[in-house]
């Protein structure tokens, strides 16, 4: 498994965990393994930027630049599944989104809710496989920033795409960012198994449509934004 280029390095202890947990048939089952190992110093979280991901500030100065002011959230609810390190959910919080981030991995949940100690931030323990019955149609906004791509198409890309969709309440938006598949890169080759094409406007399908699709200066990264009919 090697590591593809545009994104995040990515340590031996994280290919190797991802590597043995796929080949388990667990395409999951990696990330709080290295969640506790990062906790030890002993591997390291690829996607702890320390701050919100770019694509989601881009995001927010295209609101600025086509609506004026800031993103408001007043009034708002928004979901960021698969939150890790939390800087995402802490953004749209602090634009007044009532959010929610939800983790697989119990030591995610415990280093983002120490990693921000005075968060509105509501941190969740959850499976995105298992979603609570009260999450589904319930948010205005879902953030979904690279969670689906660290899953491995064949397995769960189908399951996860639906599930991410499911949070999205009528009306609502749902943004999915990520890494846009480098040329050449066999499918099945990661992590992260960037979304093709077709996979990102997967996303698009009951009552949600696909709005536009944003890509990074350098072509590198996307932000597709899709809404559900209200
Ligand atoms: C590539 S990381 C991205 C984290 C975060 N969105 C970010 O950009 O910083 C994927 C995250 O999804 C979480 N995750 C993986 N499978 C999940 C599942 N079935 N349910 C909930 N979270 C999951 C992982 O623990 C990890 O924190």
């Amino acid at each position: 498994m090697a590591t593809n280029p545009g994104v995040p390095d990515q340590d031996e202890a994280t290919l190797r965990l991802a590597r043995e947990a796929v080949a388990a048939g667990d395409p999951t089952g990696w990330f709080e393994p290295l969640y506790d190992a990062a906790s030890r110093g002993e591997a390291v979280v690829p996607w702890a930027r320390g701050g919100p991901h770019p694509m989601l500030l881009d995001w927010a100065e295209d609101w600025e630049l086509e609506r004026g002011g800031s993103p408001d959230g007043a009034g708002r609810s928004a979901m960021v599944p698969g939150v890790g390190p939390g800087w995402d959910s802490e953004l749209l919080a602090s634009y007044g989104y009532a959010t929610t981030g939800f983790d697989v991995s119990p030591t995610a949940v415990r280093a983002v809710r120490e990693a921000h100690p005075k968060s509105a931030v509501d941190y969740r323990v959850a499976d995105l496989f298992e979603l609570p019955a009260e999450w589904i149609g319930a948010f205005d906004l879902v953030a979904e920033v690279m969670t689906v791509q660290s899953m491995p198409r064949g397995q769960v890309r189908a399951r996860a795409t639906a599930a991410v969709r499911s949070l999205v309440a009528p009306g609502g938006t749902l943004l999915v960012i990520g890494v846009n598949l480098p040329t050449g890169t066999p499918l099945d080759q990661g992590p992260p198994w960037c979304l093709t094409p077709a996979e990102i406007e997967a996303f698009a399908a009951d009552d949600v449509a696909l709005r536009r699709i944003v890509e990074s200066e350098d072509h590198v990264r996307y932000r597709a934004e899709f809404v559900r009919a209200e």
